[in-house]
């Protein structure tokens, strides 16, 4: 399969099976804004489920954190953003299409071949807004471009809170903004978008070695969750490339269709930010150091990651097409953590009531604690290949032998193979599958 057609393939089938949609659509859509759909934002709250079990609750050293997006219009001086957060931009002189200066490669454009631009004008990456009724300029504020800020202005209330030691982290999940210029590639680059990000806080002798622990946590992370090895790489910036407050920083990249590209930078921040912000707001946020009865600025080590960037190297890994009996079968083959429903149950016969009741019965139990659905709107091998193509991970079905026998038949997604199990083991036969 082409990889272009692979990408198209993804994009329909995410708006056709409710996955995601284009935002504001019926208006003619919104540019880079994505909505998630019925199976889109189950896929996605499990994406973010699983970066929270593993980098929180199965961690002694990191807590959690969820500050809010508006913040003091101080905070993006401190952090540099409102002097370094803009793409320099120019216009081709001969065909006028515009450009990231830093995208031109060998100083042509890529529409026309022409090597002659205007001057660059920057062009402000934060998105502004005002707060209360006056809109002068004390009014000023921004939607976050990242939430690693939210971070370290709550660095001394989570260590009064906690009374943690170093090293220790701080994760976050939520949303920022950024007013891209470059857009495109589906959910890859939005202007509105989540992320989940660390602030792991080092002694500063501690912090290379903090680093590269936590470059290989976070490969491998992607990997436990089904991603295959050969479509992630490590990508180590170069000098020219590191962000102004980063001494280092390596990109978990993934092969999507349309090249390698950033899932993830894993920076190595030093003690710039809370340098800053106790600079910028006079608070002091040196770290006293209990053994030695110092006090310093602890280094930063950085894993940022995008959901939506992750959420769409799932869907691209997990998206197979098999030839079955002569025809093609499209299957999302989720890990079981990600998969948007567990179970289908699924009556063979969707004209007898009996059937159908004890369906809806046994549905009605294994969601106590599975995502399940019931669907009785087709032939079964119909609802099978549905089910596929969403990644379910099993199929239940009832037929008339479950009548007497009070048994029903379950089928594996990825193998297809059928097995037949009593109802009253079913609901601990699929957690013992699932959990
Ligand atoms: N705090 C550091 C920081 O924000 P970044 O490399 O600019 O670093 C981190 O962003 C991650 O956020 C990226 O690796 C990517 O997964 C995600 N991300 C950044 N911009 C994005 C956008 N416009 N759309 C979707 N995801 C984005």
């Amino acid at each position: 399969m082409q990889k272009t057609d692979l990408m198209d393939k993804i994009v329909s089938l995410c708006k056709r099976r409710g996955f995601i949609f284009q935002s504001s659509e019926i208006y003619g859509g919104l540019a880079s804004t994505f909505d998630y759909g019925p199976l889109g934002v189950e896929l996605k709250k499990n994406v973010k489920n699983a970066w929270w079990r593993s980098v929180v609750h199965h961690r002694d050293d990191v807590v959690g954190l969820d500050a809010s997006i508006l913040m003091h219009p101080k905070v993006w001086e401190a952090s540099g953003h409102t002097a370094n957060f803009h793409d320099v931009l120019v216009d081709c002189k001969k065909c006028n299409t515009r450009l990231r200066e830093d995208h031109i490669q060998d100083g042509q454009c890529p529409k026309c071949g022409k090597k002659e631009f205007t001057d660059g004008r920057a062009f402000d990456l934060m998105f502004k807004t005002t707060i209360g009724a006056v809109t002068d300029e004390n009014a000023n504020a921004y939607l976050r471009p990242e939430t690693a800020q939210g971070i370290f202005v709550n660095f001394k209330n989570v260590i009064d809170a906690t009374h943690r030691k170093l090293p220790f982290g701080i994760a976050q999940i939520g949303k920022s903004f950024r007013n891209e210029v470059t857009t495109g590639n589906f959910i890859f680059r939005m202007r509105e978008f989540e992320q989940m990000e660390i602030e792991y806080f080092s002694k500063p002798d501690e912090a290379e070695k903090n680093h590269q622990q936590w470059i290989d946590t976070r490969f491998n992370w992607y990997m436990d969750y089904g991603i295959k090895k050969e479509n992630l790489q490590l990508r180590p910036h170069g000098d020219d490339e590191l962000a102004h407050y980063a001494k280092g920083c390596t990109d978990v990249e993934y092969q999507f269709p349309f090249g390698w590209s950033e899932l993830e930078g894993i920076a190595n921040r030093t003690d710039f930010d809370l340098k800053q912000h106790s600079e910028f707001s006079g608070t002091d946020l040196r770290y006293h150091d209990p053994v030695t009865n110092e006090k310093y600025f602890p280094h930063i080590i950085e894993p940022s990651s995008g959901v939506d960037r992750a959420t769409l190297a799932f869907l691209v890994d997990a998206y197979h097409e098999e030839e079955v009996k002569g025809k093609i079968r499209t299957v999302l083959k989720f890990n079981k953590h990600l998969a948007p429903i567990h179970v289908a149950v699924l009556p063979l016969l969707k004209k007898n009531s009996e059937i159908v009741a004890l369906a809806k019965k046994i549905k009605q139990d294994l969601q106590q604690d599975l995502v399940c659905v019931y669907d009785d709107t087709a032939a079964i091998g119909k609802l099978y290949r549905r089910q596929d193509e969403v990644g379910t991970f099993f199929c239940v079905t009832v037929d008339v032998d479950s009548l007497s026998d009070q048994m029903v038949t379950i089928r594996d997604r990825d193998t297809m193979q059928q097995e037949r199990v009593s109802i009253a083991q079913l609901r601990q036969y699929l957690r013992e599958k699932l959990f």
